[in-house]
């Protein structure tokens, strides 16, 4: 069946919204046009040998589509011939397709995917985009959610497109990896204490319980007990320390985090501001492992568009490559990520825009803006997409979230 207006007429009827919904859901999972579905559904009952129960067609609103030619009078004239109204019909039809076209279900992927979010510049966006990330790929799968797409129309011509997605419905771990604990502070969580059990304890071998019972959800009710928080501790400035000596110590994360795995589609490292040990142990988690799809795994690089990032970011390239050719791993980058970019603040801003662009590997995967509603969120200690899920900021999140998922 082509979907050319051509041999095709507009048909207006009427339909409740609960089926129009999830119509609307159901075709966006199978990735299947609603014109189609409709079709197939109006099809499937023209055939039917026997009449259907009575579906609740009551405050049934105005619904439009395009069908093949001569479907919906064929239609109407079966309908008639069996006394069903045309409503009546269009909604059993409609249910009809949705009981024979199942939701999929999420695809669990057989390596926990790690997503590594780095810097050691402060105040960059590290925290931002690692909460961010965690809560779109956490959003429901059986819900849709508008997304914020560049496409280039020409050379110069960027131009944004905003689709409406059904969530990706991944369990994701976030991890506040950084002493500072803003992660933590910003889901509006309490941070570890001191004197409790951590996951630096775990990754210096002094772990007394279980690492899984440090982790908590984080808003249940929007996210639907997907997404879960691995609460900070001030302790995270002693792993250095305490790796100093340790064997095998850039595994130390892994070994801590090995547990909670299976539990999970994604685990998000959000870094300290710091290129020491600790950094080599999110670097070595990264890495991708044998079986394992290049890009799923990996690290992303937060930037600023402005000069003194680029110093920074020559350093943290030079440790991940050391990293590289010293342990022999396969690190995937999965790019950089400009942040805050303003470009009213002119020359510097769009020119270094550029340079970010200009290095290509890794490429330039996402250019957030600069909007109040980000730190609003965090001043209110919500996430994102469930303080404002319908703003730029997050339709832009949620298009970076899948550009590197
Ligand atoms: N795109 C953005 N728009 C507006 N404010 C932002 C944006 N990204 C980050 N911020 C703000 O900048 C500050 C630093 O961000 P944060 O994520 O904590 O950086 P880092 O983790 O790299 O230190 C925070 O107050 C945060 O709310
Ligand atoms: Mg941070």
């Amino acid at each position: 069946m082509t979907s050319s207006p051509s041999d095709r007429e507009k048909v207006v009827s009427k339909l409740p919204a609960a089926l129009w919904q999830p119509l609307k859901v159901r075709t966006a999972q199978l990735g299947i046009a609603l014109q189609d579905a409709v079709a197939e559904g109006l099809s499937a009952w023209r055939n039917l040998g026997a009449n259907l129960q009575t579906v609740d067609t009551a405050g049934a609103d105005t619904f439009s589509t395009w069908l093949p030619q001569g479907l919906w009078d064929g239609f109407r004239a079966d309908a008639t011939a069996r006394g069903v109204s045309g409503i009546q019909g269009l909604a059993q039809s409609v249910q009809l397709w949705l009981d024979s076209n199942p939701a999929p279900s999420v695809e669990r992927p057989t390596i926990v995917r790690r997503k590594i979010i780095c810097n050691q510049k402060g105040g960059v966006g590290k925290t931002t985009i690692a909460a961010g990330l965690a809560e779109a790929y956490a959003e429901d799968s059986e819900k849709l959610y508008p997304v914020r797409h560049m496409k280039q129309m020409s050379e110069n011509n960027l131009e944004a497109e905003i689709q409406e997605l059904v969530g990706l419905g991944w369990r994701v771990l976030v991890v506040d990896f950084d002493p500072q604990c803003h992660l933590t502070k910003q889901f509006g969580q309490e941070i570890i204490p001191r004197n409790a059990d951590s996951l630096a304890k775990h990754m210096i071998g002094e772990g007394k319980g279980d690492i899984r019972d440090l982790v908590m959800p984080v808003a249940e009710g929007v996210f639907g007990g997907r997404l879960s928080l691995l609460p900070g501790c001030r302790d995270a400035f002693l792993i250095d320390l305490g790796l100093a000596r340790a064997r095998a110590r850039e595994a130390a994360l892994e070994r801590a985090l090995a547990p909670l795995e299976e539990d999970f589609d994604c685990i998000i490292i959000d870094c300290p501001p710091t290129l020491g040990l600790s950094m080599d142990t999110a670097i070595y988690y990264g890495r991708r492992r044998e079986g394992e799809r290049p890009g799923a795994s990996g690290i992303g690089i937060v930037v600023l568009a402005e000069d003194s990032s680029a110093d920074a970011y020559e350093l943290l390239v030079e440790q991940i490559e050391d990293a590289r050719r010293d342990l022999r791993i396969d690190i995937d980058y999965l790019g950089l990520i400009v942040n805050q970019y303003d470009g009213r603040r002119g020359y510097i801003a769009t020119s270094s825009l550029e340079e970010w662009k200009a290095i290509k590997d890794p490429r330039v995967v996402a250019v957030i803006p600069d909007r109040a509603q980000q730190r609003e969120a965090v001043r209110m200690k919500e996430p994102l997409l469930s303080y404002e899920p319908a703003c730029e900021q997050a339709m832009n999140i949620r298009a970076l979230a899948r550009e590197i998922a």
